[in-house]
C-alpha cells in the first residue's frame, strides 16, 4: 500500500510515521508513505501556494496551479482515490478504513487554511473526508489518523492478521473488556470467567460484555448489524 501525502508541512508527519507500528511498516515494505511539499510545486520566485480569495473575505486560499503540478507528477491513473481532508467530506469511519485498505495507492491532499480552490476539488479530488464536525487548523492530521486507520488493515502491519478482526468497529459492535495479569490488583479481581479454560463459554461473555456496552454506548450502531438469534438471547439473558 502506498500512501502520497500532499501538504505544505511535510514535517509534521514525522514523528508519527517514524514512530511504532507504521515505522515498522515501512520498515518491512508493507506500506510506503511519501510527503510531497506542494510548495516544491509553485511557480513563482517566491513559492507562493495560496492566496487572496476572489469576491474577498478573511483568510487565504491554497491556488490551483501547485497542486495540480504535484498531482499530474504522480502519474496515477482512473483507479487511485485522491482524498482531500476537508470538515465538509463524508465522516471517516471503520468501513470506509477497510475499503481503502484494498487500494494499492492513495493520493491524500491536504488543505490548510480557508481551503482550496475549488477547481481542485471539481477535477482532481475524488473522494471529500472528515473525521468528525469539528475544525482543525488543516488536514495534516486526518491525513495521519487516515493512514493509521487504513495501514492497520494491511496484511501482516499488525502482529497477528486477525488483531484487528477483534476491533471495536470490525464486526460493528464495541469491543468486549480485556484484563491481563495480575490477576488481582488492589482488591479489583479479573472476572473469573475469563481463567476458567472454557473457550465457548468465555466467547458468549465476550459478546454479552461488548453487546451490553454497545446497546449502552452506541445503540446507534446495533441498528446496522444484524444481531443473531443468539445474540438476541444473549441481551436477554
Ligand atoms: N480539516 C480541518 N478540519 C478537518 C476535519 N474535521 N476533518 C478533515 N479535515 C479537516
Amino acid at each position: 500500500m502506498k500512501f502520497e501525502i500532499l501538504t505544505l508541512f511535510p514535517e509534521m508527519f514525522e514523528g508519527v510515521l517514524g514512530s511504532s507500528i507504521l515505522n515498522k511498516a515501512q520498515e518491512r515494505d508493507l506500506i510506503n508513505v511519501d510527503t510531497i511539499n506542494i510548495r516544491d510545486y509553485a511557480t513563482d520566485k517566491h513559492k507562493q501556494a495560496d492566496d487572496y480569495p476572489y469576491g474577498g473575505g478573511a483568510g487565504m486560499v491554497m491556488k490551483p496551479e501547485p497542486i495540480f503540478r504535484a498531482i499530474e507528477d504522480l502519474s496515477i491513473g482512473e483507479n487511485v482515490p485522491v482524498i482531500f481532508l476537508t470538515p465538509q467530506g463524508k465522516t471517516f469511519n471503520q468501513k470506509m478504513a477497510k475499503d481503502f485498505a484494498k487500494k494499492e495507492r492513495l493520493v491524500l491532499l491536504c488543505g490548510h487554511y480557508e481551503g482550496v480552490d475549488q477547481r481542485v476539488r471539481d477535477e482532481l479530488v475524488t473522494h471529500e473526508v472528515s473525521i468528525g464536525d469539528f475544525v482543525l487548523t488543516g488536514g495534516e492530521l486526518p491525513a495521519m489518523i487516515l493512514v493509521d486507520a487504513i495501514s492497520r488493515m494491511v496484511s501482516g502491519v499488525l502482529g497477528s492478521d486477525e488483531s484487528y478482526i477483534e476491533d471495536s468497529f470490525y464486526h460493528g459492535i464495541l469491543d468486549y473488556p480485556q484484563y491481563t495479569r495480575p490477576q488481582e490488583f488492589r482488591g479489583l479481581e479479573v472476572p473469573s470467567i475469563l481463567l476458567s479454560g472454557n473457550h465457548a463459554k468465555i466467547a458468549r461473555w465476550r459478546r454479552k460484555e461488548a453487546l451490553k456496552k454497545t446497546l449502552v454506548r452506541r445503540a446507534d450502531l446495533l441498528e446496522e448489524v444484524k444481531l443473531s438469534l443468539e445474540d438476541q438471547e444473549i441481551l436477554t439473558e
